[in-house]
């Protein structure tokens, strides 16, 4: 089969990774992908974003099968048009991707399919969220209705941060369209994990779940970020939470897709809290989660082309897991989250078993790799256990020394 990945950062390579190593692979490519992907793919210049040279790129070099990494190409309808094409897509349309797209429309198809979540309210006149915030208090949580690239929530502390959150969205327009509507919500408490299912239609198969780390600084400190590191599975996670969330919101969310006439296919996410009163749904996305993809995949003893093909074709995957633990820990550039400088060589990594780099911002100049981005690359690796993971990814980085990147020294530890 010829199979193209959409997307040009981490969570792309994890799959192109995992893709590269299939029997049934003739030819593999990434559009527009990333200077770190060269050696398992080839990489063509088509933003993720126009469909045009998307669809005629899949045409001439007669690809079998599409897979969507980020979420911007699938809200612009990317499963739509490839369908429309007579294009094998595993990918959500833009219909069943508002439930990552929509934050009011996601909140309400879970009060609707009475999935367990935040109780909440949503607003687009100013005056009533200020008298709303003003009668629930502080702590609560702010975010734009639409794709803000992660951007667009605000856990608020005090109710003058919320209410400055409020006013930038709504009156300021922080974040354009997207943020002229807001949802409000309840704080959560609790420890965090991400769920993954492939989904086709009411077919649900689950992933193990995986732990995110959104802040720069250890200890869970500094600005949010894309991600700096993950790790799965998770042990304070227990086999039961997992199977009360298969059922309770993957499960629930697959089948009320069915009944609202926007069938899904794809990955469906669960970004979920692990409340006192059990798991709770923070958000969907529907799409591989980064960085939780860099440490699931790795996981997986079947086929990846294997598993997608028997999900379209109706057929259960018989997904099998690893019995071992993946940890990984994102090297980013000096400054990220704020400004930071491109173009610093790419460090290398002596060769351990089962470790493992995968590449997010790098690109080529002339022959050197460089770095090309906020998160440039996250050194994983996979053993026994969480622990043994954990040492034998800061053995090799902390062998590093380089003024140009920085990086979280406590993954996996929490
Ligand atoms: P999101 O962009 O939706 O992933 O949200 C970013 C982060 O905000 C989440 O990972 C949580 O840490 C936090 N967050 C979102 N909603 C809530 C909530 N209702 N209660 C507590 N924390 C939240
Ligand atoms: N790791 C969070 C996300 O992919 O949205």
């Amino acid at each position: 089969m010829n199979v193209l990945v959409v997307g040009r950062g981490g969570r792309e390579h994890s799959m192109v990774l995992e893709l590269a190593k299939s029997s049934q692979v003739t030819k593999l490519y990434v559009a527009p992908g990333n200077g770190g992907m060269k050696e398992q793919a080839t990489c063509v210049p088509i933003d993720e974003l126009d469909m045009d040279g998307l669809v005629s790129f899949a045409k001439e070099a007669a690809i079998d099968l599409t897979i969507v990494g980020p979420e911007a190409p699938l809200n612009e309808g990317i499963a739509n048009r490839f369908q429309e094409e007579g294009l094998k897509v595993f990918a959500p349309t833009k219909e069943a991707a508002l439930l990552e797209g929509s934050k009011s429309f996601a909140k309400k198809f879970m009060k609707k399919y009475n999935i367990p979540t935040a109780e909440y309210e949503t607003f687009t006149d100013v005056e009533k969220a200020t008298a709303y915030i003003e009668e629930k208090g502080a702590p609560i949580v702010i975010k734009a209705d639409g794709l803000a690239a992660g951007k667009g929530v605000v856990v608020a502390e005090t109710k003058e941060q919320a209410l400055k959150a409020v006013e930038d969205m709504l009156v300021s327009k922080t974040f354009s369209e997207a943020g002229s509507k807001v949802v409000i919500e309840e704080f959560l408490d609790g420890r965090e994990f991400s769920l993954m299912a492939f989904v086709h239609e009411n077919n649900v198969y689950p992933m193990v779940p995986a732990r995110d780390h959104k802040r720069a600084f250890d200890h869970d400190e500094g600005p949010n970020t894309g991600g700096m590191g993950s790790f799965a599975p998770v042990p304070d996670i227990t086999e039961e939470h997992i199977a009360y969330s298969v059922e309770n919101v993957l499960q629930k969310a697959a089948d009320g897709l069915m009944l609202e006439g926007r069938p899904f296919t794809g990955i469906l996410y669960g970004g979920l809290i692990m409340t006192e009163a059990g798991p709770k749904v923070i958000e969907f996305n529907t799409r591989f989660g980064d960085p939780e993809t860099q440490v699931v995949l790795p996981l997986l003893k079947n086929d990846l082309v294997q598993v997608f093909v028997d999900i379209l074709d109706g057929k259960d995957p018989e997904l099998e897991w690893e019995d071992a633990s993946c940890l990984g820990t994102v090297l980013a550039s000096a400054g990220y989250p704020g400004p930071y400088k491109k173009g610093a060589v790419i460090p290398t990594f002596p060769a351990v078993e089962d470790m493992y780099v995968v590449h997010a911002g790098t690109k080529f100049e002339g022959d050197t790799l460089v770095s090309d981005g906020g998160r440039v690359l996250l050194v994983g690796a996979k053993a026994a256990n969480l622990q043994a993971a954990h040492q034998k990814v800061y053995q090799v980085l902390d062998s590093m020394n380089n003024d140009n990147y920085f990086y979280r020294k406590d993954i996996g530890l929490k």
